[in-house]
């Protein structure tokens, strides 16, 4: 059952947040793309029918993320979904990982899930429904070291690992007003975000997966756009992986 739904899609300039976005467009939804970068969001997306509207919003920052649902909800008259993929990367080794970087990752990462989410889960509470969508990481649950194989450090683990908590939590209290709130778990995928790897870790990727290769950006949207289907109705709280089988060991 295909019903159009009007989504909020974060971090629509790159990666899997633009082919999130696409997607959306493509079964005949209403999309507000947003990104922190604007001008990038504008070259990744062109808006040639009424459906699509672009939103610069920093989604670490109260204020932008509340400006952004009230710009959706003045253009389309309200938002059925959120699908939020916005995050920022760090590969900086624990040695060298001081406050100010942590608390950098964290802030987009951590506080930015929360505050986008705070700010659609209070209009669709006053709907009476709605569905949220955050980014975790499989790197949440084996670790990675960071430094120079350029894969995420401790920071962005930590920050992803964080992601589980607040699904659950906003799960547990936007249930019961009809808003489900899930996660995205994505294994390696081939975006800008591992542009930083080196080409040995890079080049070890695909024999970690059984499916024998790294993810593809729709891949990963797919599922996030599954998860605000009404196929997904009775999913809640749940923090799906995507990860062509990798393990953890
Ligand atoms: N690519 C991977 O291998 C991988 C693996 C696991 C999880 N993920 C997660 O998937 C999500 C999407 O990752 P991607 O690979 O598409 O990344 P990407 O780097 O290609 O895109 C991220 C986008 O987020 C935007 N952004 C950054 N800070 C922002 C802010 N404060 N406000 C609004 N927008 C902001 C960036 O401008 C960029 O367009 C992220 O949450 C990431 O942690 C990615």
């Amino acid at each position: 059952m295909t019903t159009t739904q009007t989504v909020l899609v974060t971090g629509a300039a790159s990666g899997i947040g633009r082919a999130c976005a696409a997607r959306l467009l493509d079964q005949g939804h209403e999309v507000v793309a947003m990104d922190v970068n604007g001008e990038a969001l504008a070259a990744a997306l062109r808006p040639e029918g009424s459906r699509l509207m672009l939103q610069q919003c920093d989604v670490s920052q109260a204020q932008s993320c509340a400006d952004a649902i009230a710009a959706a909800i003045a253009r389309f008259g309200k938002v059925d979904a959120l699908i939020h993929w916005a995050a920022i990367h760090s590969s900086t080794f624990w040695t060298d990982l001081g406050a100010d970087e942590f608390n950098r990752v964290l802030s987009t990462n951590v506080t930015g899930s929360f505050l986008i989410a705070q700010a659609a889960g209070l209009h669709m509470k006053t709907r009476g429904k709605g569905a949220i969508v955050l980014a975790s990481s499989t790197s949440m649950l084996a670790g990675s070291t960071g430094g120079q194989t350029g894969s995420g450090g401790a920071a962005y683990v930590a920050s992803k690992a964080a992601i589980i908590g607040l699904v659950r939590s906003l799960a547990n209290a936007l249930g019961r007003y009809g808003v489900r709130v899930n996660a995205v778990a994505p294994g390696v995928v081939d975006t800008p975000m591992i542009g930083g790897y080196s080409a040995e870790h890079r080049a070890a990727q695909p024999a970690r997966v059984p499916l024998g290769r790294i993810g593809s950006p729709d891949e990963i949207a797919d599922v996030g756009c599954f998860l605000i289907s009404h196929e997904s109705r009775y999913i809640h709280g749940e923090t799906i992986i995507v990860n062509g089988g990798a393990n953890f060991g």
